[in-house]
């Protein structure tokens, strides 16, 4: 049987996601009508023998559980856990921490994903790959543009043999166009490996602690100091590779990370297409006949949409949300109780809970088009080139024009605002 580990970080992670994971941890926040991880988990309930999916973060337990019951009832075949890491171990230390859980069963393969990404997760490919090659550990790579390599770990692959040959994590120079997708899967023999890893590091680790000691400057309390904080792509995957323990597996599906909060829509769009082309989930319910639907759209059932609204492509409208009269939206997320009242447009953006747009109202932001995450925003009146977000309960009034701005919660804007970051 196989297992997997989703990774879904902490309270302190994720901070470029504000002003929404003010509000629920990034991991839970709705794309294409579902939280971000349900598609990491919708993926793994489909893979071959695969039976339980653990999550390890540094979240408070209660956070998970209600979402896990539902994936309980959702997806019965496969078992759910939260393990909580007591201190932030980094991306290989909690997996190491708790393996003695993660081998119970005696697992083959041991899937580990991101939660911080979008994909269209071809894992049972992955998995087909990975056995066909029997090396301890196999990385799912994307072709990424060669200007932009430098933002994500990079492995040079030979394309023949599948051999991952180099990892290096964000190259000052170019390396290689294939970039890591945070998604893996490894034998379970990977523990060994990781022991050993963990060895060398204590002892440098003590050599380091000595110096640094006797020039007074060594500090107990400094997480990136912890002993059992281990990073999986400097610290394990480098050296998988180095010793040719490590294969690269191509997706050619979509990718993008979900870094910050702007990078959320486009997310959205791809998940929305994703569901639209494969008539995988119901997207507008026919409550909401009449308005006019173009392309992917996703409207929860609770939702009022007036039947002279225009509404998509790429949008998704959360529970009990109003749409009045002439409304107009594309590509964006309209998260629960939000109401937008006659004749307002929303464009490229994302619209917080319990947030009012009055009439004529127009929340407007640019199109995300580069593929990475590099959204430009500032402080400061300069340019603040991406889309436009309303964070929990802000009240935009009739005819008001909010553009290319981010707002913190509970605000009540009166007049117009263009490249702001309103606190
Ligand atoms: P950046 O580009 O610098 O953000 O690095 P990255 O792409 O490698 O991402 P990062 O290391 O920040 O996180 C990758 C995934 O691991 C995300 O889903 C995080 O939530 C998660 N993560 C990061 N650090 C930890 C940690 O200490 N513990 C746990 N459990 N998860 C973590």
């Amino acid at each position: 049987m196989n297992k997997a580990v989703i990774l879904v970080g902490g309270p302190s992670r994720a901070t470029r996601f504000r002003p929404l994971s003010m509000h629920l941890p990034q991991p839970l926040f709705p794309v294409g009508g579902q939280p971000i991880i349900w598609h990491q988990i919708k993926a793994l309930s489909a893979v071959k023998d695969l039976r339980e999916i653990i999550l390890i973060g540094f979240f408070e337990d209660f956070i998970f559980q209600p979402f896990l019951s539902k994936c309980q009832d959702e997806f019965p075949s496969v078992t759910f856990k939260y393990l909580r890491e007591y201190s932030q171990l980094g991306t290989a230390g909690g997996f190491f921490h708790f393996r003695d859980q993660i081998l119970r069963g005696s697992p083959k393969n041991i899937f580990m994903l991101y939660t911080d990404i979008c994909c269209s997760f071809p894992l049972n490919e992955l998995l087909a790959q990975h056995e066909r090659h029997g090396r301890l550990g196999t990385i799912m790579v994307t072709k990424v543009d060669r200007a932009s390599a430098h933002l994500y770990g990079c492995v040079v692959v030979d394309h023949e043999t599948k051999l991952a040959e180099h990892y290096v994590e964000k190259p000052e120079t170019y390396v290689s166009d294939m970039a890591s997708t945070g998604v893996f899967v490894f034998d379970q023999e990977i523990f060994h490996f990781m022991a050993r890893v963990m060895e060398k590091r204590a002892s440098e680790f003590e050599h380091e602690r000595v110096q640094e000691s006797a020039y007074g400057r060594y500090d107990d309390g400094d997480d990136s100091q912890n002993i059992n904080r281990l990073r999986l792509e400097q610290d394990v995957l480098r050296a998988m590779a180095a010793d040719k323990k490590l294969s690269a597996f191509l997706c050619t599906g979509f990718w993008r990370q979900i870094k910050s909060a702007a990078s959320a829509v486009p997310a959205n769009a791809l998940y929305l297409q994703q569901a639209h082309e494969s008539s995988d989930i119901i997207l507008a319910e026919s409550s909401n006949e009449g308005a006019e639907i173009k392309g992917a759209v996703y409207i929860h059932p609770s939702a009022q949409v007036h039947p002279t609204a225009h509404i998509g492509p790429n949008v998704s409208i959360h529970a009990r949300v109003v749409i009045g009269p002439g409304v107009r939206i594309n590509d964006s997320i309209i998260l629960d109780n939000v109401h937008i009242k006659d004749n307002a447009v929303v464009l490229h953006a994302i619209v917080g809970w319990d947030c009012r747009i009055g009439k004529w109202g127009r929340v407007e932001g640019s199109k995300v088009t580069k593929a990475n995450d590099i959204d430009e925003v500032t402080q400061s009146g300069v340019k603040l080139n991406s889309i436009c977000i309303l964070g929990e309960d802000v009240h935009v009034k009739d005819e008001v024009f909010i553009r290319n701005s981010i707002v913190l919660p509970h605000k009540e804007l009166a007049g117009n605002k263009h490249n702001e970051v309103i606190m």
